[in-house]
């Protein structure tokens, strides 16, 4: 399976939005792999275009030097969460502007572009010119555009409204184009909107920061048209044999996933990209599979640098561990929908949920077990109420995360451990270990709950892969994770535990929160 996020602008540091996207992404590829699936996971930088330019205008210093400099911010913070690519996108490598220019040459070869002359008003911070339909109620451009400047210029443009019929069939014969299926039919309403054609060059003397074009060196590739191609440069389309890419055959097969937010579905992944990949000569069956995420906003508005109240994703990493910050991504947001962040939200899922629920039952059951039974358990003929809970568990796991609802699937295993945590209040080995007519019993709880960890660890390691390595280190269980063996009854009998160290160590309440910061 080939799955790939959006790649991130940079024009600007990393923020949650970004980490969520690719912890999100990540925890697809990890699930997929524990289900024994082939997978390549793609991710990286958007390094070109007009928003990168200005910034580096604003610094004084090269586009290149600018991007580079962000685009290690985005690096370092995917190494700190544990965000494990296989491949690095990032549209500065020649690698990637052969692949642009290729395909540029063929469908200006095809006809599929043309030259023309155009007088409109432009946005400078959507970096798109824009229509009578963009204009608000008042007649005026609202201020989602930005600054508007009206513009005349010559440029390259992609016949985009031919395929629109295509495309509209395509979407109606395809209900998995775009998951969840309301962002589908957003989709479809926004495809019958479609007119005119895609403007696919900017001239050099309005910005030069892009991949000149094949037959015109005057002009630069819009962004987004360089952009898309990522998905298909960075998998070895049209690559050179020795370049160091997969091959693509193997990896487009049938299509790929890309995992992008709601903001990028129409036009750039629901409309342009499939349009392209047509006309590039793609047959259906190859389209990609668009997964459309929400947004984490930041007390119910939208996260903006201007508004000053974007959140760090490194320092809340620093603070709280990277698995608390992923976990908390994955555990407070419907896939699809949009969710509040706060840090007050997440520390309580750090204390409740990773701390007291997890944390513990794995202190207290090894605890136990070395206790009263020198660190072995023993494994039982009968099987105790565990085991029927965990397999309902890994059922109703599977079932969410194959449905892209990995919240769903947190909170499966989450009330699981509860129940597990209930069990050894109920079961009390502190009793049953005073009373030797009760060691059966004895044994049978232990046993029941070292294994329930073991199946725990395994399905959690999508979403906290250190944490779930620590506790089969804990448990010395030395088989590779995967879905296969989270049954029940893996741990075999006179299996020895190791000794307990906390998972997630209590937080220091003093700490205060971090503040908001404006950059
Ligand atoms: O759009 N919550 O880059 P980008 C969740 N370079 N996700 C968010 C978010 C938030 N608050 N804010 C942004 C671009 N995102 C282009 C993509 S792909 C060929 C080119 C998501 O840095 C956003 O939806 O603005 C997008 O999927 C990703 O972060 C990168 O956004
Ligand atoms: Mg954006």
């Amino acid at each position: 399976m080939f799955i790939t996020t959006a790649i991130d602008y940079t024009n600007a540091p990393p923020h949650i939005g970004h980490a969520y996207e690719k912890v999100l992404a990540d925890a697809i590829a990890r699930y997929r792999r524990l289900k024994g699936e082939q997978v390549y996971f793609l991710t990286g930088v958007d390094q070109h275009g007009q928003k990168v330019q200005q910034a580096a205008e604003k610094e004084g210093i090269p586009p290149l030097a600018f991007a580079e400099r962000i685009s290690a911010s985005f690096l370092a913070l995917w190494e700190k969460l544990g965000v494990e690519p296989d491949g690095w996108a990032k549209t500065t490598d020649p690698r990637h502007a052969l692949a642009v220019r290729k395909i540029l040459q063929s469908l200006y070869e095809k006809g599929d572009l043309y030259k023309a002359a155009y007088a409109g008003f432009y946005s400078v911070r959507q970096e798109q010119f824009l229509t009578e339909k963009e204009r608000g109620p008042d007649g005026e451009f609202g201020p989602e555009w930005g600054q508007v400047i009206e513009i005349e210029e010559e440029n390259w443009y992609f016949r985009l409204s031919s395929y629109g019929e295509w495309l509209n069939r395509f979407v109606e014969a395809r209900p998995d184009f775009v998951l969840p299926n309301f962002r589908r039919a957003e989709l479809l309403n926004a495809i019958g909107k479609v007119s005119g054609d895609l403007c696919i060059s900017r001239p050099k003397t309005r910005l030069a920061w892009g991949i000149e074009l094949p037959f015109d060196p005057l002009y630069v590739t819009y962004v987004w048209f360089d952009a898309l191609i990522n998905y298909l440069s960075f998998a070895g389309y049209l690559a050179e044999p020795d370049a160091g890419l997969p091959d693509f055959s193997e990896l487009w097969n049938p299509r790929a996933l890309h995992v992008i937010g709601k903001d990028i579905l129409s036009p750039p992944h629901g409309i342009y990209w499939p349009i392209m990949l047509h006309a590039i000569g793609f047959p259906d069956d190859r389209m990609p599979q668009l997964l459309v995420h929400g947004w984490w906003n930041l007390g119910g508005a939208k996260m903006s640098k201007t508004l000053g109240n974007v959140v760090d994703p490194s320092a809340l990493a620093d603070k709280y561990g990277a698995e608390c910050l992923r976990y908390a991504l994955l555990r407070d947001i419907a896939t699809g929908h949009d969710a509040d962040f706060s840090e007050d939200r997440l520390r309580q899922r750090y204390n409740a949920d990773l701390a007291n629920d997890l944390g513990n039952l794995l202190n207290r059951t090894l605890n136990m077990i070395q206790r009263y039974r020198s660190g072995v358990v023993v494994k039982s003929n009968g099987e105790g109420p565990l085991s029927g809970l965990a397999a309902q568990m890994a059922g109703t796991y599977r079932q969410r995360f194959d449905e892209f609802q990995v919240h769903s699937a947190l909170e499966a295993i989450w009330s699981f451990i509860s129940e597990c945590n209930a069990f050894v209040e109920k079961s009390a080995p502190w009793k049953l270990a005073k009373d030797t007519a009760r060691s059966a019993a004895l044994d049978g709880v232990l046993y029941d709950l070292a294994e329930s960890l073991r199946i725990i660890a395994v399905l959690v390691s999508p979403v906290l892969p250190k944490a779930a390595r620590s506790m089969f280190d804990q448990l010395r269980v030395t088989e590779e994770p995967s879905l296969g063996n989270a049954s029940w009854g893996g741990l075999p009998d006179a299996h020895a535990v190791g000794s307990p160290s906390p998972l997630f160590p209590r937080l220091d309440e003093d700490t205060p929160p971090l503040k908001a910061s404006g950059r």
